[in-house]
């Protein structure tokens, strides 16, 4: 059974100027032990989306709708004491920055053992050795030192560090993490991405892992999620969709990866970028919303909606010409 069951999830702003449908429609689900990875480009409803699972998105502005369930509970429907219990305890919560989630004030031995009285109301003692123990989990060395330390005496990796112990400190079943490693340069990215794997082997731990980045989701998530403009366009075991991607958009992301090696032939190294933006998500759009970006669409694309349908058994693909098959390099030229 899912761990976490999302149901035709729609987030509403209200805006002086139109109602922004940041997530319209978005069904997904999270097994116990799985990495989800939600990929798209910026301003597709990534955050929003997660965002929404804990609550924690002002409203108003915004409206939420659809149904949230997380171990057979409705998180729409519970109260805020309710849900601060289901936050940091069995869900947890990672961003891209952890200078803008870490009190600059206080040390990190002090905040990680801050999280573990609140929710798991441990006495200081207790709070401070499983404090130690998590930074020694997420490979932080001499850990009885680091927690004498402020969040700027650390590099950025290492800050990244303690706020995947302070997420995992409580033993959550679902950890969000958006946009990890993106403010990381790249061989600390990848240490961290590893850091995250090996843990949700040790812990359980499901992970929801938002990205940009198709590049990182290889060697991390068993699905893929791929929204374009608040909506899901396709979803598959991670393996079928680097192979095979049927949407083109999809496409598109695969080919804005930058290839290793790829730095000796600078003439080459040039980034496929998806031609055009993300259209406005105030406007009303005929058809599929990404039609006005596709070489590949006609006037059905211009017209009709293309539903989410499955392609393959597992892969779901919301084009009407998602059954093409057409290597990445033919869509890019
Ligand atoms: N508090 C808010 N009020 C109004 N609009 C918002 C608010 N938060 C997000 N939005 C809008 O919701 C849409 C989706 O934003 P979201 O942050 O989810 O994108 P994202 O996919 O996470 O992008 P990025 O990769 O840049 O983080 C955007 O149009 C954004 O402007
Ligand atoms: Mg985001």
């Amino acid at each position: 059974m899912a761990l976490l069951e999302v149901e035709d999830l729609r987030v509403h702003f209200r805006t002086p100027d139109g109602v922004n449908r940041a997530v319209d429609g978005v069904s997904f689900h999270v097994n116990e032990g799985e990495t989800l990875a939600i990929v798209g480009e910026s301003g597709c409803g990534k955050s929003v989306t997660s965002m929404s699972l804990l609550r924690l998105l002002p409203e108003p502005p915004a409206k939420v709708a659809g149904r949230i369930r997380f171990m057979n509970r409705d998180l729409l429907a519970l109260n805020d004491a309710e849900l601060r219990a289901v936050r940091g305890n069995e869900i947890s919560m990672i961003f891209q920055e952890p200078m803008t989630s870490l009190n600059p004030v206080l040390t990190v031995g002090f905040q990680i053992a801050e999280t573990l009285r609140l929710h798991q109301k441990l006495d200081q003692r207790a709070a401070a050795k499983r404090a130690t123990e998590m930074l020694q989990l997420v490979g932080i060395p001499a850990p009885e030192r680091r927690l004498h330390e402020y969040p700027h005496q650390l590099s950025g990796g290492m800050r990244q560090r303690v706020m995947i112990a302070m997420a995992l400190a409580c033993n959550p079943k679902l950890l969000i993490a958006d946009e990890p490693t993106t403010a990381l340069d790249v061989t600390i990215q990848a240490q961290i991405l590893d850091l995250m794997a090996e843990l949700k082997h040790r812990t359980g731990a499901a992970i929801v892992l938002i990205t940009h980045d198709l590049g990182v989701v290889a060697d991390v998530a068993e699905r893929v999620m791929v929204m374009y403009a608040g909506r899901k366009v396709e979803e598959a075991p991670v393996d079928m969709l680097l192979a095979n991607p049927r949407h083109p958009y999809t496409r598109g992301l695969l080919a804005a990866i930058p290839k290793t090696g790829a730095s000796q032939h600078p003439q080459k190294t040039r980034l496929t970028e998806i031609p055009g933006m993300v259209p406005s998500l105030k406007q009303r759009i005929d058809g599929c919303l990404f039609a006005g970006r596709c070489a590949q669409a006609t006037d059905l694309c211009r017209t009709v909606v293309p539903a989410l349908q499955p392609k393959a058994p597992l892969h779901l693909a919301a084009c009407h010409h998602a059954l093409a098959e057409m290597p990445v390099a033919e869509f890019v030229s």
